[in-house]
């Protein structure tokens, strides 16, 4: 249905990147992605203390950084309680293996240069009550850099988050750029046909999928994102299904499913 895909096959967006291959939210694995034939990739964004725009998942540096060595002090401290100075000094590729050391966090920017005019992004907006202005901050980018315009316009860009309010938030100060509220599992249609007011789709774990989900979400006109989908079984019964999007850990094994996206 969607991602100008030809015979109905899902959009495919990389998880993190390509989480996978690379260290997740690193440009390694924005790279990965890229070069996987991803149609998207997934990033998630917060915002460091002094009001910077970075990406990163975890609410703390411990299991993806060497902060324990840089910061001993700080390890269990909320991610956005450093400044983007401090994060620079952070290694977030070591983690998954030696030749990524010395990866550094990157600056949400980073995404819209890896696209590479190739790729698209998925900005998901991570646990905004910790990044206070962080919809301004992202419409503020989107606006004011010739990278995020590009992608714009070329379709090739949406923001979602779990946090419906914050989603709405971003929606009023950029209400060109595509949003996808998430949810664990998809509420009743009451809720769903609030969100169709100003969302192109929807996203969800595709393992709390239930049958007449996918018509129940299209009857909407919305699309329907799947998350985090790593097997070829799993891949191949969310396309039968009809799914529209699929964010997974291994973009390249869902591109060669569809017979090889690769540049
Ligand atoms: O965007 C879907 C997926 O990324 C949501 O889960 O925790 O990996 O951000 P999480
Ligand atoms: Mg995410």
């Amino acid at each position: 249905q969607r991602g100008g895909q030809p015979e109905n096959q899902p959009g495919i967006i990389g998880h993190r990147g390509s989480a996978g291959t690379a260290p997740e939210n690193t440009v390694p694995s924005m790279r990965d992605a890229r070069t996987a034939g991803a149609d998207l990739f997934e990033i998630d964004l917060q915002m460091s203390s002094d009001g910077v725009p970075f990406l990163f998942h975890d609410t703390t540096a411990a299991r993806t950084t060497n902060v324990a060595d840089v910061f001993p002090e700080r390890a269990d401290d909320h991610i956005t309680s450093f400044t983007w100075d401090e994060l620079s000094q952070l290694d977030a590729g070591s983690f998954f293996g030696t030749p990524f050391h010395g990866t550094d966090i990157p600056h949400l920017d980073a995404a819209a240069r890896q696209a590479r005019g190739w790729t698209g992004v998925n900005v998901e907006i991570k646990e905004p009550s910790a990044s206070p202005g962080v919809e301004q901050a992202l419409a503020d980018t989107i606006a004011e850099n010739r990278d995020w315009q590009r992608l714009l316009a070329q379709d090739k860009l949406i923001v979602s988050s779990f946090d419906v309010e914050s989603l709405e938030t971003f929606h009023e100060l950029a209400p060109e750029v595509p949003v996808l509220p998430i949810a664990g599992e998809l509420p009743g249609d009451e809720v769903l046909a609030e969100w169709a007011e100003y969302s192109v789709g929807v996203v969800t774990n595709y393992r709390n999928l239930e049958p007449g989900d996918v018509s129940r979400v299209h009857d909407l006109g919305l699309e329907l994102g799947t998350y985090t989908v790593n097997s070829p079984e799993a891949m191949q019964q969310l396309t039968d299904q009809g799914v529209d999007w699929i964010i997974t850990d291994f973009p390249r094994v869902l591109s060669r499913m569809q017979g090889g996206k690769d540049p």
